[in-house]
């Protein structure tokens, strides 16, 4: 008998052991198919934690979260010599200010998100968009749906959204970004799910700022016209087309999708985007502008200050302190990010093939003669240190 037993153990075991292994291949691939979406991309690392967290607040929670967040705003403020006075509050019936970033996916839109957050007391609506998927949004039908969704955002109207708040139970990037809603959920995750408590908190918010990556920038036009939204302000960020599809090569789910990957979509986006901004500044001064994203690699401290200015914002302090939080080194800060930052936008010199990205500008033309991206001639070209793959641009206005 006890032989019997014995001999079965090791098969126990063996069980077991691949029990555990499918366990784990399970939760990886979970964990995998979580963090490799559009969007997720360089967030990999803040999504690690357990996402099916139980966790309960009472009303009491709620508005304990709220009291304190209003002081924490009030803190952040004055912090930064930002006055905000009640007509910036939604909670009073005022408006705040609002920026959009539109951008496309792999294009610094991330970074270039991280940056406007870093305006005190700022609300980032993350991400309106994420349930069109792989596809880019340039008119109707998709459009009417995209837009009725922003505008209720934009005015932190979060009701009848079950789709949003279904999407950041199971991905909390949705979530994390939004970093003053997120401090208040960590432990507490199903307070940010809650539409009533989101729009609520949004309200406490004098700035308000969102990322769009699906849809294209003459859209806007809609929410620019708007009444609800007389003094927001549209922020166009583009890049290299062959930068953008060396950087969405490494994405699995791109390539199937056209929008994502066809160059002649891609540029056909760039296009528009340019004319959009055109007409867009022209019929609403002030409340547009763009840059590339090489640009802002290159030089992002001052062109961080442009944008500041333009956004009427003497934030000059949240900014430096931007800046400082990015930059870990010990030395001169600027030459290191400089020298780390420069690297990346023509990261696609080295990484791409001559015919690959002969096979992109030839698709490309228009799209790279109006943003001012230069064509590389040959291989040797491509690659020589000399070839320097952007010069001045201008919109024609
Ligand atoms: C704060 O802003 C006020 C008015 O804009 C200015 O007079 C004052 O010098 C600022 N203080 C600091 C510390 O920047
Ligand atoms: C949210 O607010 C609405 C209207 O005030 C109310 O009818 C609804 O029950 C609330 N939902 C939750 C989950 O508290
Ligand atoms: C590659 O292009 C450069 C710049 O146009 C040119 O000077 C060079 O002769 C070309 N090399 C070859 C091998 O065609």
């Amino acid at each position: 008998m006890l032989r019997r037993n014995i001999k079965f153990y090791p098969i126990f075991f063996g069980i077991f052991v691949i029990f555990l292994i499918i366990t784990r291949f399970l939760n990886d691939s979970k964990t995998f198919a979580v963090s490799v979406t559009p969007e997720s991309i360089q967030q990999q690392s803040s999504i690690t934690e357990n996402l099916q967290q139980p966790s309960t607040y009472s009303d009491d929670d709620a508005e304990r979260v709220l009291r304190e967040q209003r002081l924490k705003i009030a803190a952040e403020l004055s912090r930064y010599n930002v006055s905000a006075g009640e007509e910036l509050y939604l909670e009073a019936g005022g408006r705040p200010v609002r920026t959009v970033l539109v951008s496309a996916w792999r294009s610094g839109s991330t970074f270039l998100g991280e940056i406007l957050n870093a305006v005190p007391g700022n609300f980032y609506h993350y991400e309106p968009l994420h349930k069109f998927k792989k596809i880019q949004i340039r008119g109707p039908p998709q459009s009417d749906s995209a837009l009725t969704l922003l505008k209720n955002m934009l005015n932190c109207n979060y009701q009848d959204m079950n789709d949003y708040f279904e999407f950041g139970r199971l991905h909390s990037y949705q979530l994390t970004h939004n970093t003053r809603l997120w401090e208040n959920c960590v432990a507490k995750r199903e307070l940010c799910l809650d539409a009533n408590f989101t729009s609520r908190f949004c309200k406490l918010f004098p700035f308000h700022s969102m990322k769009l990556v699906r849809m294209r920038l003459k859209l806007m036009e809609d929410i620019l016209r708007d009444k609800d939204f007389p003094n927001l302000k549209a922020v166009l960020l583009v890049r290299d087309p062959r930068g953008v599809l060396q950087s969405r090569q490494h994405a699995y789910w791109c390539r199937p999708a056209p929008d994502c990957w066809e160059p002649a979509r891609v540029c056909g986006d760039l296009v528009s985007d340019y004319r959009a901004a055109q007409d867009l500044h022209e019929r609403f001064p002030g409340r547009v502008t763009w840059l590339r994203y090489e640009d802002l690699a290159l030089d992002y401290s001052t062109q961080t200050r442009r944008l500041f200015r333009f956004l009427g914002l003497d934030v000059s302090a949240a900014v430096q302190e931007f800046l400082d939080s990015h930059t870990n080194q010990q030395d001169s800060y600027i030459y290191s990010t400089y020298r780390v930052t420069s690297e990346v936008p023509f990261k696609w010199k080295k990484a791409l093939s001559f015919e690959f990205v002969s096979h992109v500008q030839d698709a490309c033309v228009e799209a790279m003669e109006l943003w001012g991206y230069r064509p590389a001639h040959n291989r040797s070209h491509m690659q020589s240190e000399d070839f320097v793959p952007i010069g001045p641009y201008q919109m024609k206005l």
